[in-house]
């Protein structure tokens, strides 16, 4: 179908006093005494371009006057108010009618509501600023790898072992366990892939695999979590963004987190002004200050150890007790980049019974090369690390954790083969977009959020 985009309309001054033909939707329509008005919206911009009839005209405009209809226009675009453009229609097709119980009433809904129906609310304002800026976000994300010579990798996304080895993986099978199997070893053995699988939820170690080959690599697929975590900021299934770099140490992890991070926000700031200021007004008042301060100053720094004297010296009640050796609660990574730093913070070297069997183990015995990235109203939004390069160190690791080694046979063999060392970490692309977007519940930030008892 012959048409341009809403947002070239807008964008491209050459079309005034040109005749084009648009699509899209009624967001808003107004009947008064000589002309009629809709806003029409085909998702390509946040900005409704506003659409006259003549009503002297002989164009049938009635049935097009009803919100959700979905229209072809053709007419000449004129100059408005305010620098704007809107079309004087001189033909109207309606493509498909929508009834007057169409859910999307012109009131403002809540995000809760929304939610009932993840399959209309991308015609929202806020869900269409969402994913635009969502898009945007990731092809920065590319831009800024692949101008760094890292290698775009597919990992599996089924898989054998368990990365962050917690237990939080999606079982993949195609039979039910039933009494007739002698065992869960003979259970497996008939399954699909006679043994046991899962969906991944990490794609760290086939990472490495690539990055102990081309350098540096990059993934940026699904992981999937199993755990039982109902909170704004948990999916099932969420996008991840996993760099791997070669011949590279904590600090040379720590300075591609953020410049990364800052990569993809300028963009965002540059690219997405109507979005950025929609989100100002209606999500998180001073949002592009924030961001723009995040851009042009330097993250803190704080170690683990330091982070929990801070917050043992508050004075905060906390829910959760602190001591060394627990894990932080989102309200102690809260307390920490809001309070203390009020700004993004990397906080390093936690111990190592918190983390994960792959970390570099420090010298001190205690604890190990781990990062994590704090941000203020969301807490962690990436975890990472320089990896255990060193062969017997890593499996008297695995053996304290009480793992089968013949499960990660390919993955120890990268230290028996030209081991260097080498690190990365895992960017949560939903927990990313709600930092830049101020939107506070991660459901919205994705198409179709998977969620413990929720996949629609
Ligand atoms: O800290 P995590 O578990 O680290 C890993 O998976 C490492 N293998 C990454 C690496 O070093 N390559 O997860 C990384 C990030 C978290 O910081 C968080 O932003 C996001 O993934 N994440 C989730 N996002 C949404 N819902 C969940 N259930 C998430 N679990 C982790």
């Amino acid at each position: 179908m012959k048409h341009i985009d809403i947002k070239e309309v807008f964008s491209n001054a050459e079309y005034i006093g040109r005749t084009v033909t648009v699509c899209g939707w009624v967001r808003t329509a107004r009947n008064s005494k000589n002309v009629a008005f809709i806003e029409l919206n085909d998702g390509t911009s946040l900005k409704h371009l506003q659409i006259v009839i003549d009503k002297a005209s002989d164009i049938d405009f009635e049935p097009a006057l009803h919100l959700g209809t979905s229209l072809k226009i053709e007419g000449e675009v004129v100059e408005a108010r305010q620098g704007s453009v809107e079309i004087n229609a001189s033909a109207i097709t309606v493509l498909g009618t929508c009834p007057p119980e169409y859910p999307l009433q012109k009131k403002r809904h809540t995000l809760e509501f929304l939610r009932t129906m993840p399959h209309l609310r991308g015609r929202t304002n806020t869900f269409n600023a969402v994913q635009r800026v969502r898009s945007v976000m990731a092809a920065a994300l590319h831009e800024y790898f692949q101008s760094k010579n890292f290698v775009y990798i597919n990992t599996p996304l089924i898989t054998g072992s368990d990365c962050e080895g917690a237990g939080e993986m999606f079982q993949v099978t195609t039979i039910g366990y039933s009494k007739e199997y002698e065992n869960e070893a003979d259970y497996y053995s008939n399954d699909f892939f006679g043994k046991k699988a899962g969906l991944s939820v990490s794609g760290q170690l086939e990472g490495e695999v690539a990055a102990m080959a081309m350098g540096k690599i990059y993934t940026f697929g699904p992981s999937f979590r199993a755990e039982n975590s109902n909170t704004p900021k948990h999916l099932a299934e969420f996008w991840h963004v996993e760099p791997e770099i070669a011949f590279a140490e904590l600090p040379d992890i720590i300075e591609e987190a953020e410049s990364m991070i800052k990569y993809v926000i300028r963009t965002v700031l540059d690219t997405c002004p109507d979005e950025m200021k929609f989100f100002n007004q209606h999500f998180e008042n001073g949002i592009i200050d924030r961001l723009e301060d995040l851009v042009s100053h330097d993250f803190a720094t704080v170690t683990y150890t330091e982070a929990i004297k801070l917050l043992q010296e508050s004075g905060e009640q906390f829910v959760y007790p602190v001591e060394w050796g627990c894990d932080l609660q989102t309200e102690h990574e809260r307390y920490i980049s809001e309070k203390v730093f009020k700004k993004a913070v990397f906080v390093t070297d936690y111990p190592k019974e918190i983390k994960s069997f792959y970390m570099k183990q420090n010298a001190d015995g205690k604890t190990v090369a781990a990062v994590d990235l704090l941000v203020p109203g969301v807490g962690e939004i990436i975890g990472g690390s320089e990896r255990e390069a060193d062969y017997d160190k890593l499996v008297a690791a695995m053996n304290e954790r009480g793992m089968n080694l013949d499960l990660y046979g390919d993955y120890l063999d990268l230290r028996k083969y030209g081991s260097v060392p080498h690190g990365g970490f895992g960017l949560g692309f939903e927990r990313l977009i709600m930092y830049v977007t101020g939107v506070s519940n991660i459901r919205d930030v994705i198409l179709y959020p998977r969620t413990v008892g929720n996949v629609r």
